[in-house]
């Protein structure tokens, strides 16, 4: 190329005002789109609120305007000049490059990037006012466009048609309130809207923002005010609450199906893969792995849900919209919702190909509901400018694909579909039958990467095997593991060794029963509330329980092995005063169900009969004995029994820490 520019003259690319068209209409799809791109803006600005009002002449008709407010950081008059006019400038790419260069730290990364999404004045309307204010300035700027100007002048450059501003002090009563932040009110809207468009776009909205995320709908929230509707919601709300349009836009789906469906979690961060599998919100497993080979991935989160028929319909009652007409597998970039994936007749997964190709039972789209969420700041899955066709093609969506299909969807897949030939157990055999079956399947989990860190399984996985004994289990797994692929084998060993681990714990308990009986009795001196003492009780009974039956496999080892006799009566000792406990205990919690209040008690009496059933052989084996002496007292008071057996027993544990083989106990 010639460099030497010397007798060359500039000229400039002119604009025609149909550029405005281009992007208002054709790149905007429809009016929902638009009304999304426009809230969109508001969070960008860093609202914790945005309203979408529709205002009409009277309570009945329909709307005429429709005002998007937000109390996010305004535009000052240079903001609207530099940013604001300029077309195809997005203010937002220059801190996407800050916080990239890392000279920005944002806790919240905008969405906006093209610049263009401010036309959606244009699609929803043919006129627009503008009121905006920055924190701190107390008068507003007033932007007033006449988009008919632009269409009225077809062979007018873009920049000579005005667009006229002015300061305005008094705050627009719409904007009642706003400290800072902007309201937009469109006129003269070029499209009609009625209670199915704004029942529509709050669904829309519902989706907008990623639910789970702290980005999400938990920090900002969208409103939308529809007086012309209220009078026919009424009867709306009686029948299908979740169609009301009026009021803040919720979503708690998330929560709700979490009790009844099947749902896998996934997360990536710092190069560590988190899955979580639940079944009806029971955690099954939760396997950590290195992922290597990702080229644009940094951070994902998924939680995708398989609706059978229970979920379907748990869905359908909350959001009053079944789910295949609401929509599938979402995906959150940066917090907010890419278009249309998710929406009800999008596969952007791909999944029903498969589906309709599959010998194998396959799930579809219409069995899942979810979100994906990813953090995008180098942009790597920018949005194609049409608003309405999700990620441009090419290696970064291909990568994202792949990754929710075999790290997510298929994941789940395998659970759905192995779980249900697990029939439920009707005998002891078929128990022990499944739980092997769900163990050998967790193991295939866990070995089908070399790259496994760590594996946790079920409480009630393990403890459906603790039941047959805590040795005989381990020997009940390693039979189950020789009939197993190396591969599988390997897992359980992984398995096995967590087991041994607890085993191990639980022996240790065992040591620290003696203890723990001491300071349960020392603790329940300070317990004087209902809850703090059923506390108590509680961890009473979980103390014996898993300790008695790990003492005994003790006991039977250490006789096997031939351990020292002392041993053999330590461990002895520790069994009966761990039976003391339960009994005990069982007298405490038989006293909470049979007197609903306070008893009459002759106090001297009971304290006697307490003590000599309690005490005595706990205390003969540390070689303590008991003197009690109860005069012939009658002294009857209302009181809650056992509560004099907390005092006691406190009163004698500390006698035998100071004195040595002889507690005198006389009842004055
Ligand atoms: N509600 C608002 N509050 C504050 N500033 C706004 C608001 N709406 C728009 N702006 C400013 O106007 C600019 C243009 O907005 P526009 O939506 O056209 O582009 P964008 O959000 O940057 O990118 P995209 O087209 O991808 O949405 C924004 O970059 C922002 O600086
Ligand atoms: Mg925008």
């Amino acid at each position: 190329m010639n460099e030497d520019y010397t007798n060359f003259k500039p000229l400039h690319f002119r604009i025609n005002t149909y550029l405005k068209d281009l992007i208002g209409r054709e790149l905007l799809t429809n009016k929902y789109v638009a009304v999304f791109e426009l809230v969109k803006n508001s969070y960008d600005a860093g609202a914790t609120d945005a309203w979408v009002k529709f205002i009409s002449n009277d309570d009945h008709s329909p709307p005429t305007k429709i005002a998007i407010l937000d109390n996010g950081s305004g535009m000052s008059r240079k903001d609207i000049e530099d940013k604001w006019m300029n077309v195809a400038k997005s203010s937002k790419r220059d801190t996407l490059d800050e916080i990239e260069r890392g000279d920005l730290k944002l806790s919240k990364i905008p969405v906006g990037r093209k610049g263009i999404g401010r036309f959606s004045c244009d699609k929803l309307g043919e006129t627009l006012d503008l009121y905006t204010r920055t924190s701190g300035t107390s008068s507003w700027n007033h932007l007033i466009a006449d988009w008919k100007k632009f269409q009225d002048a077809p062979d007018k450059d873009f920049q000579e048609i005005p667009v006229v501003i002015r300061e305005e002090k008094k705050t627009p009563s719409l904007a009642a309130g706003i400290e800072s932040g902007t309201l937009l009110v469109i006129g003269g809207l070029r499209e009609q809207w009625d209670y199915q468009g704004v029942l529509r776009l709050k669904r829309h909205f519902q989706k907008l923002l990623d639910p789970v995320s702290p980005a999400g709908l938990g920090r900002f929230k969208v409103t939308i005010d529809a007086p012309f509707l209220r009078t026919e919601e009424e009867s709306i709300a009686k029948k299908r609450p979740a169609d009301v349009v009026n009021g803040l836009v919720r979503s708690t789906l998330f929560q709700d199906l979490e009790g009844v469906a099947t749902k896998i979690s996934v997360s990536l961060k710092d190069g560590i893969l988190t899955t979580i599998l639940l079944d009806r919100g029971v955690q099954l497993y939760k396997l950590n792995e290195r992922v290597e080979g990702l080229k644009f991935i940094t951070s994902i989160e998924a939680d995708v849900f398989y609706l059978d028929q229970a979920a379907k319909g748990k869905f359908t009652r909350t959001v009053g919209i079944a789910p295949v007409n609401y929509g599938n597998v979402f995906l959150y970039r940066n917090g907010v919702r890419v278009f249309p994936y998710g929406e009800p007749n999008d596969d952007w997964l791909g999944l029903n190909m498969r589906k309709q190709q599959g010998y194998r039972r396959f799930l579809s789209s219409r069995e899942l509901f979810g979100r994906v969420a990813v953090t995008d700041i180098r942009g790597v899955w920018e949005e194609a400018s049409s608003r309405d066709s999700g990620i441009k093609d090419g290696d970064a969506r291909d990568e994202l694909v792949k990754f929710v299909r075999d790290k997510v969807v298929l994941r789940l897949e395998n659970y759905v579909v192995k779980s249900s030939e697990w029939q439920l157990p009707s005998s002891k055999e078929e128990k022990a039958e499944r739980n092997a079956k769900v163990i050998e399947f967790l193991a295939g989990m866990a070995t089908s990467d070399k790259n496994v860190l760590s594996v946790e399984y079920a409480d009630s996985l393990t403890e459906a095997v603790r039941e047959k004994g805590a040795y005989e289990s381990l020997e009940f797994i390693e039979d189950l593991s020789k009939d197993l692929d190396p591969e599988k084998r390997k897992a359980l060993g992984r398995y096995l060794s967590a087991f041994r681990e607890s085993l191990k714990e639980i022996e240790s308990e065992a040591a620290a029963a003696e203890d723990d009986a001491v300071f349960m009795r020392t603790a329940s001196q300070y317990v004087k509330t209902g809850t703090l003492r059923l506390i108590a009780e509680h961890n009473l009974n979980i103390i014996a329980r898993r300790l008695e039956p790990a003492l005994l496999d003790i006991g039977k080892y250490a006789k096997e092995n031939n351990l020292s006799r002392n041993l053999l009566d330590k461990i002895e000792d520790a069994v009966k005063e761990l039976q003391l406990l339960k009994e005990r205990n069982k007298l405490v919690l038989k006293a909470r169900w049979d007197v609903s209040r306070k008893e009459e008690t002759n106090i001297p009496s009971y304290i006697e009969q307490y003590v000599r059933e309690f005490w005595p052989k706990s205390l003969d084996r540390r070689g303590i004995s008991l003197q009690i002496e109860v005069g012939n007292i009658n002294y009857r008071r209302e009181i809650f029994p056992e509560t004099i057996s907390l005092v006691v027993d406190n009163i004698i544990d500390n006698c035998t820490k100071d004195i040595g083989t002889e507690v005198p106990l006389t009842v004055q």
